[in-house]
């Protein structure tokens, strides 16, 4: 028996890859390289990763197999895989995301996919950042407070239409992705002097409340910087649950702080009346 030629050899490796692209393409898979910003507080670069793609994948899939293939250190954040935990927020493409909800064949299938972290928030490691400040401003909001019961079994009679008013309120899954795009907190660091989108939509929630008495326009104005909003909408843009940020809750609000703050006689009556909740 004689041993095959090195071109007899080559034609059969090269018959094989051409039936395992083929195979591959017909199974929706391919290769994909994704940049991951890789470093700690603050500090570090991208690092590229190549990786098997598979069709209906998203980029939350391929980050767990380069941590599973190649890094097993990377660092990311996740819990639910389904969108509706809020934790895998980064930003892909230099757009803020869900990683768990960005699908691959969204992104341009010739160019790398950049995954980095959130820049509003202090960095941790790698995908992760310190996102503990949101969760120190909610206790600042006035909390509910519903007015005394309609009836004396203690229920209330309520309009639907205002209930349906603040539905839209509570799908928040609290990502912080409106947080990260908005300009106050990312590139004027307002931290202190503005809530940020997210919880203008909580107060919002609150405001709006059909059964809710509570004035907090003042600390809207004052304390929580609303001011500072330029209804730019970028918010909006980004938000998972498509809550209409801006056009449904900061611009009503702001329409409270000035109904309540800058009109003289409203600002009168409250003065007279003591805190009064604006219809
Ligand atoms: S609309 Fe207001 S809250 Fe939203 S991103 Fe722009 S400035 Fe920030
Ligand atoms: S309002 Fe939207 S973008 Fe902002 S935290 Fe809630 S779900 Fe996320
Ligand atoms: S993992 Fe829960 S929203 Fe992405």
């Amino acid at each position: 028996m004689t041993a095959p030629s090195s071109t007899t050899t080559s034609h059969a490796v090269d018959a094989y890859t051409a039936a395992q692209q083929a195979q591959d393409a017909a199974v929706g898979h391919s290769s994909r390289t994704f940049r991951v910003w890789r470093g700690a507080n603050g500090e570090g670069d991208f690092r590229d990763y190549t990786t098997e793609a598979m069709d209906g994948m998203v980029v939350l899939d391929a980050l767990h197999q380069i941590q599973a293939e190649q890094a097993p250190d990377l660092a990311l954040r996740w819990n639910c895989k389904a969108g509706k935990c809020g934790s895998c927020s980064a930003e892909i493409n230099g757009k803020p995301k869900l990683m768990c909800m960005t699908r691959l064949d969204e992104l341009p299938a010739d160019e790398p996919v950049s995954v980095e972290p959130m820049r509003t928030f202090p960095h941790v490691r790698d995908l992760v950042t310190d996102v503990s400040w949101n969760f120190r401003v909610k206790p600042n909001i006035t909390r509910f407070t519903p007015r005394a019961p309609d009836a004396p079994d203690g229920t209330w009679r309520v309009d639907q239409r205002d209930v349906d008013r603040v539905q839209e309120f509570r799908k928040c899954i609290e990502c912080f992705l409106c947080q990260d795009v908005c300009h106050v907190l990312r590139d004027h660091h307002k931290h202190d002097e503005f809530i940020g989108p997210r919880f203008l939509v909580y107060a919002a929630a609150l405001e709006m409340h059909p059964l809710d008495v509570a004035d907090r326009t003042t600390q809207l104005k004052e304390a929580h910087g609303i001011g500072y909003c330029n209804i730019t909408k970028c918010c909006t843009k980004v938000c998972p649950e498509g809550i209409t940020i801006t056009d449904n809750a900061i611009i009503p609000l702001k329409e409270r702080v000035a109904d309540q703050h800058f009109d003289p006689l409203r600002a009168l009556v409250r003065l007279v009346r003591g805190k009064k909740k604006p219809g």
